[in-house]
């Protein structure tokens, strides 16, 4: 970590932004270690857990930043996962009007997603992410060494936008986690590393060609519009993002092959893997009624129509315009 910060054109004081969980495990050696090379490196821990991804806890971080006597020529580091990412990337945005950030993520789903594309921001109690801003990080470090801690529950959550991400990569990444399905599960490091670097990898490319969501960075939503209607209709509560995006991609597949846009061959293909790695996939259990209201008051409706994320095939994953009054008999039916 001090090689990498040193790398950066920052120059000034750092200051470590972590949760009440990862500090004491993993950002505290870091910072000692920042200290050793660069002088007087500060921290800040916050409360572990979305309910504190709030503006008051970016108020905290905007604090102990000035505290510490940050000036432009500073940065923030975040370490933890993508609750700090996106707090630490919203506030290093809006300090003094923008100082760097660099990402240290310890979750798998923040090494494979939230810690990459520069997405930063926190949540209202009009609904969550709703104001934030693009901030780009000055450097990603995974040290997959941290997910050692990490609850075997958090990891296959992150293993959801892992299978999303071969998905949209192709036939190839596909095959590969299918063959490192048991090495997943077990934490093996080599399978877990190929993972992480086929997902940046493909986020990365995405969101350097597309960094504002204008077009293909939709395609990185596959799963994520049933997946936030089902997050959303249980009050964000008692399901993990990556959970809801497993059933969310089996309703999208499920979809695809109704409107034959996708094999069904690839539905029972997507519900092994998905099985295989411990993640749910039993989706008419959720999609009731009340859910597809939730559905209609996506980001990505437009007008009648909702755009989903369908598959043709591996790396053949596209837009398609559906009738938000068709989406009823299309789902539930
Ligand atoms: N910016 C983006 O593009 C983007 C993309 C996807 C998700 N997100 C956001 O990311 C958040 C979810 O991220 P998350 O799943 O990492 O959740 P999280 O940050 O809440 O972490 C989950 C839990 O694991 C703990 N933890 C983290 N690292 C650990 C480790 N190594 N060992 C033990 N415990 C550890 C945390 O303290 C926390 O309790 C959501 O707020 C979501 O909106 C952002
Ligand atoms: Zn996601």
């Amino acid at each position: 970590l001090p090689a990498r910060a040193a790398d950066t054109s920052s120059k000034g004081r750092v200051l470590v932004v972590s949760d009440d969980v990862v500090g004491p495990l993993w950002a505290e050696p870091m910072i000692a270690g920042l200290r050793s090379t660069r002088g007087d490196a500060a921290s800040v821990t916050i409360a572990a857990g979305e309910e504190h991804k709030t503006l008051r806890t970016v108020e905290r971080i905007w604090g102990a930043a000035l505290d510490a006597g940050l000036d432009r020529g500073g940065m923030l580091i975040g370490v933890g996962g993508g609750v700090v990412g996106d707090l630490s990337g919203f506030a290093a945005a809006t300090l003094l009007r923008g100082i760097p950030i660099g990402h240290v993520p310890t979750t798998l789903l923040a090494m494979v997603d939230s810690a990459i594309g520069g997405k930063t921001g926190f949540d209202t109690p009009h609904g969550k992410n709703l104001i934030g801003s693009f901030h780009q990080p000055s450097f990603v470090l995974c040290d997959t060494d941290t997910l050692a801690t990490l609850p075997q529950a958090e990891r296959r959550a992150g293993l959801a936008e892992v299978v999303k991400s071969a998905w949209i990569e192709g036939e190839h990444a596909v095959r590969r986690l299918e063959l490192d399905t048991a090495g997943l599960c077990a934490g093996e490091p080599e399978a877990t590393v190929r993972a992480i670097r086929m997902s940046a990898a493909l986020k990365a490319k995405i969101v350097t060609e597309d960094e504002r969501e204008s077009g293909n960075r939709a395609l990185l939503n596959l799963g994520h519009t049933v997946g936030h209607a089902i997050e959303a209709s249980l009050g964000y509560r008692g399901m993990r993002h990556g959970e809801a995006v497993s059933l969310g991609m089996v309703a999208a597949f499920r979809l695809g092959v109704r409107l034959q846009v996708t094999p069904r061959a690839d539905l029972a293909r997507l519900e092994a893997l998905l099985s295989g790695l411990g993640l749910p996939v039993d989706v008419s259990t959720y999609l009731q009624p009340g859910v597809l209201s939730f559905i209609g008051a996506d980001k990505k409706r437009r007008s009648a129509n909702i755009a989903f994320v369908l598959p043709r095939a591996p790396g053949q994953v596209g837009l398609e315009l559906v009738p938000l009054a068709e989406l009823p008999s299309l789902l539930l039916g």
